[in-house]
């Protein structure tokens, strides 16, 4: 029997401004999860946070792409938005950017990581979740677990995956999709995901032959764009992921060792600007410092037989990333040096959509031709 987990997150309300999500806005989202776990419609059910963006991590029985648990998450986006109204928080509603909900959450703000599985005998999960980055943030810790041998040992030395995966990377930009094979095609792979503004891994699929069903993901990430629904900047379209691990997949700690490596995403300060993402426990994912730096949380569960949800283990709570925190800080610190100027702002393609074209229109007339 099949279980979906659905992670699903919006921004609607800072407190202050764009630091984190106030508790009241968590409580609501609870109450409204609570009465649809009392019903039936959802198994299990975990609200959580990162930053100033609320995420709802759900179980059900009803598949990915359901009008019903998508329905369910804009209800309690809706009434937390109503409490954030009632307290002044800023860019209350920030993500809703559609007035009605009209059977897929996709498209009207909402980010959404969603996968339906045959659970193992144990199915051990990670969510991740992120603030002040965009979907691209992850292309390059996901890469490394199922792809780069030099962080996932299991793909040297376990049998179950030295045939290696399928990844599923979306052309967000013109609407496309292609499936590579690794390692065959990891130099293909990373020609696009290294342009990881344009490029996203969406899902992550084992191979023919390995354990677990071939059109099964063994990882999906969140891939909206904010700016292409609503036209224009309305923050950072902060991304989630779930990954599978152990049993043939990389291992707990194989799926957390990207991180230990605090790689340059873009977003921070208006999301506009290049710096280090910072893992932390989620008592410290409130970015503060620049409105920043970028920061990754990761919940460990386990799903037990009738798929509720045991845990959140707070992952990045382990000194063993103090390292990556203190680096992180160091190149935040590099970075902020450059203040207005790139590669700390970013390229201009990439504040096409942000305040920026505002400021430089008043400057047109002002242009004159040069011999
Ligand atoms: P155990 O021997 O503790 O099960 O660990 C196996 C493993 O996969 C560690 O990475
Ligand atoms: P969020 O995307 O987290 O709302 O941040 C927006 C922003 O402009 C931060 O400076
Ligand atoms: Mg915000
Ligand atoms: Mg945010
Ligand atoms: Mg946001
Ligand atoms: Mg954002």
């Amino acid at each position: 029997e099949k279980i979906t987990i659905s992670v699903i997150k919006a921004d609607i309300g800072g407190w202050p401004g764009h630091s984190r999500v106030h508790p009241q806005l968590v409580e609501t989202a609870e109450e409204v999860l609570a009465g649809a776990k009392e019903k039936g419609t959802i198994i299990d059910f975990y609200v959580a946070t990162c930053g100033d963006d609320l995420q709802l991590i759900m179980t059900h029985g009803k598949g990915v792409d359901s009008p019903e648990i998508h329905g369910l998450a804009w209800k309690a986006f809706e009434e937390a938005t109503k409490v954030a109204r009632g307290l002044g928080l800023y860019g209350a509603g920030q993500d809703l950017l559609k007035d009605a909900f009209s059977g897929n959450i996709r498209g009207m703000g909402p980010g959404i990581a969603e996968m339906e599985i045959t659970l193992r005998k144990s199915e051990p999960v990670v969510t991740f979740h992120m603030d002040k980055t965009e979907p691209g943030a992850f292309n390059l810790p996901v890469f490394r677990m199922f792809a780069d041998p030099f962080n996932t040992a299991g793909l040297v030395i376990d049998p179950n995956m030295h045939m290696g995966f399928r990844f599923e990377v979306w052309d967000i930009k013109e609407h496309k999709r292609v499936i590579l094979n690794t390692p065959e095609e990891l130099y293909d792979l990373l020609a696009l995901i290294g342009a990881k503004s344009r490029y996203v891994i969406k899902r992550v699929f084992p191979k023919e032959g390995h354990k677990i069903p071939k059109d099964e993901p063994v990882a999906v990430i969140s891939t909206e764009k904010l700016y292409q629904i609503a036209g224009e900047y309305v923050g950072k379209d902060d991304p989630v992921a779930i990954v599978r691990a152990q049993s043939g997949l990389p291992a707990l700690g194989e799926v957390l060792e990207p991180f230990a490596f605090p790689h340059l995403v873009s977003g921070w300060m208006r999301g506009s600007h290049n710096g280090p993402v910072m893992p932390v426990p989620m008592r410290m994912a409130n970015p503060t410092r620049f409105d920043g730096p970028p920061r990754v949380v990761a919940l460990g569960w386990q799903i037990s037989p009738e798929g509720r949800l045991v845990g959140p283990v707070d992952l990045f709570d382990d000194p063993a990333f103090d390292e990556a925190r203190r680096k992180a800080i160091e190149i935040a610190d590099y970075m902020r040096r450059h203040g207005p100027f790139e590669p700390h702002r970013l390229p201009m393609e990439d504040m096409e959509y942000t305040t920026l074209p505002g400021v430089l229109e008043r400057l047109e007339g002002r242009f004159e031709p040069v011999e």
